[in-house]
């Protein structure tokens, strides 16, 4: 596996890739790489001939200053894993390689309503950085599929309207979520959590579960579901932020009728802020 830092030698390794007629892979990553992405590249090697993967802690979708600086940078760890499964080139481009204007005169992407609400409350900005930075690494990369965990439901999401909303010419492969034995869901935040608080994590996803089983069994009454579930999340010492069940296309409130929903939810943990979702589907 090839590291490369700059535009222009990304450029010319995939060039060489596509005129050996090899269909190109693309994994946006920021780094500190743990099974949730591997599993991505392990995707993308199946799907594709060709895997590239970026690590680029993009400073535009931090909204807090202190979570940008202590943001875990794990460069050599990264490659290794890489290496191991298979990613062909690695694209680690500094901020002034990405913004040489600077962040603040970079023409940014905003994706209208499904950006609102959820993770987009909490965070003010932070999807405008995502879509912004996505998008302009989709045009460096220009791959045939690009792929994205869905444990970041409303990220997939936003990529998705955007990919759409801008006719790119690509599939947006969404990857199953990878989970502890606990079943908290693989994310480099995890690391802020000490071994006590990684169990007690368990719990978002146990609430998730009870939240879909009782929906499964005929509940209607979203909000009082989600209501009883942040107040279990309390009691273990969470902070909420939000849970909500929405319909999971258009990641509106849900309605009685819908029969595609996601339940999503968001709590702080002694310095972790972590979010986690499941699917609710009631057409079977
Ligand atoms: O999910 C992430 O790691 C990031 O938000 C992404 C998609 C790489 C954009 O910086």
């Amino acid at each position: 596996m090839k590291t490369v830092e700059t535009i222009a030698e990304l450029q010319a390794e995939i060039r060489a890739a596509r005129a050996e007629g090899k269909r190109i892979g693309f994994v946006p990553t920021m780094g500190n790489l743990h099974e949730g992405h591997m599993i991505l590249v392990d995707q993308a090697s199946e799907e594709c001939d060709y895997v590239v993967a970026s690590i680029f802690i993009n400073p535009l979708q931090f909204n807090d200053i202190d979570d940008l600086g202590r943001y875990p940078r794990t460069l050599a760890a990264d490659q290794e894993h890489l290496r191991d499964r298979d990613c062909d080139l690695l694209f680690f481009p500094s901020v002034d390689e990405m913004y040489p204007h600077g962040q603040e005169a970079q023409t940014t992407v905003s994706v209208p309503v499904v950006s609102e609400g959820l993770c987009g409350d909490s965070r003010p900005g932070h999807f405008d950085g995502v879509a912004t930075v996505v998008s302009k690494l989709f045009h460096m990369v220009q791959p045939d599929a690009a792929f994205f965990g869905e444990k970041d439901f409303q990220q997939l999401a936003v990529i998705r309207k955007m990919v759409g909303d801008l006719n790119l010419p690509f599939d947006v492969v969404g990857v199953p979520t990878c989970r502890e034995e606990n079943g908290l869901a693989m994310s480099s935040r995890n690391n802020y959590l000490t071994a006590e608080e990684k169990d007690n994590a368990g719990n978002i996803y146990r609430v998730l579960n009870e939240i879909r089983n009782k929906i499964e069994n005929g509940a209607k009454d979203f909000a009082e579901l989600c209501v009883l579930a942040k107040q279990e999340l309390v009691t273990h010492g969470f902070q909420p932020d939000y849970i909500e069940v929405r319909e999971a296309n258009t990641l509106k409130p849900a309605t009685e009728d819908d029969t595609d929903l996601v339940v999503l939810a968001a709590a702080i943990l002694g310095k972790a802020r972590l979010i986690d979702n499941l699917r609710v589907n009631l057409s079977k």
